[in-house]
């Protein structure tokens, strides 16, 4: 039998919700659009482990990670002790102005790194995402063994939309399954953040069939007052709630109202 370790979100009443929290080793997804919590929701699962001395990894792909911690700062739960030497949490900036793009050092790979991306059919060139992904995958990977990162944040998987493939569907949720699969088997927790683009249900890249589990975080007008809103649509392997629940979003992160009467 394979035994489930829990990894705790850093969020109480969702690992009360989940069975103790995301299964070790799994992708989970959490979706919703700007503004819902997404990010927050990932520095809660990193700071958390921190706390119980599991190094993390964000991967700014969007954010600079010089912003999410000014952001963050204010939070209850956020300490700057971690994310400073020896950091328990380190951010490697994959932003369109971030310096590994830019550092050519940074990205240095050997031709003997093995090639997770087949790039069959698509021109594999600097500029294509196959090769933004593999160059990134390879410096994850070596992060991830040189600290000892049991738990990754990606924010957000949309960075793909920076390279136009159009409707290349195929293409999309092939290379997306190639990243997201690579990552899990360096046998660490992920945290995949993804904004659905305005007006669909489904992705474009498939991430929501790839993924073991899908937290969406909305946003709701109701008379005139704004409400968030979690539901968790999918989490394998688990007895999970499928209630939409409110919760709030202060100075102490994420809470949830009243969780007992919900
Ligand atoms: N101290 C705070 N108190 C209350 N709400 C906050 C606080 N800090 C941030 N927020 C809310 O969180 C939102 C940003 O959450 P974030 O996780 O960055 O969203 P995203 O889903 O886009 O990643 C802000 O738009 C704001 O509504
Ligand atoms: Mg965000």
């Amino acid at each position: 039998m394979f035994e489930k370790i829990r990894v705790t979100t850093g969020i109480p009443y969702l690992d009360a919700l989940t069975q103790g929290g995301f299964i070790k080793g799994t992708t989970n997804l959490v979706i919703g659009p700007a503004g819902a919590g997404k990010t927050i929701l990932g520095l809660h699962f990193l700071l958390e482990g921190a706390h119980r001395n599991e190094n993390g990894l964000l991967i700014a792909m969007q954010e600079p990670p010089w912003a999410i911690r000014r952001d963050a700062s204010n939070f209850s739960f956020f300490d700057h002790k971690y994310f400073v030497e020896p950091e328990k949490v380190l951010m490697l900036d994959f932003t369109p102005s971030g310096w590994e793009l830019w550092d050519p050092d940074s990205l240095t790979y050997t031709d003997e790194s093995e090639m997770m991306i087949d790039a069959e059919g698509v021109p594999y060139d600097e500029t294509s995402l196959p090769t933004f992904l593999h160059r990134i995958f390879y410096h994850i990977s070596q992060v991830v063994e040189e600290k000892k990162i049991e738990r990754v944040v990606i924010d957000p998987l949309a960075a793909f939309q920076f390279y136009d493939y159009g409707n290349d569907f195929g293409f999309l949720r092939k290379i997306t399954t190639g990243f997201l699969v690579n990552i899990a088997a360096l046998n660490v927790t992920t945290v995949a953040i993804s904004e659905f683009p305005g007006g669909m249900d489904y992705s474009k890249y498939g991430e929501e069939y790839i993924t073991d589990s899908i937290i969406n975080l909305d946003m709701l007008s109701v008379r005139g007052e704004m409400i968030r809103v979690l539901r968790i649509s999918k989490m394998r392997g688990t007895n999970h709630s499928t209630k939409t629940l409110r919760f709030a979003i202060t100075n102490n992160g994420i809470s949830f109202l009243d969780p007992e009467n919900d």
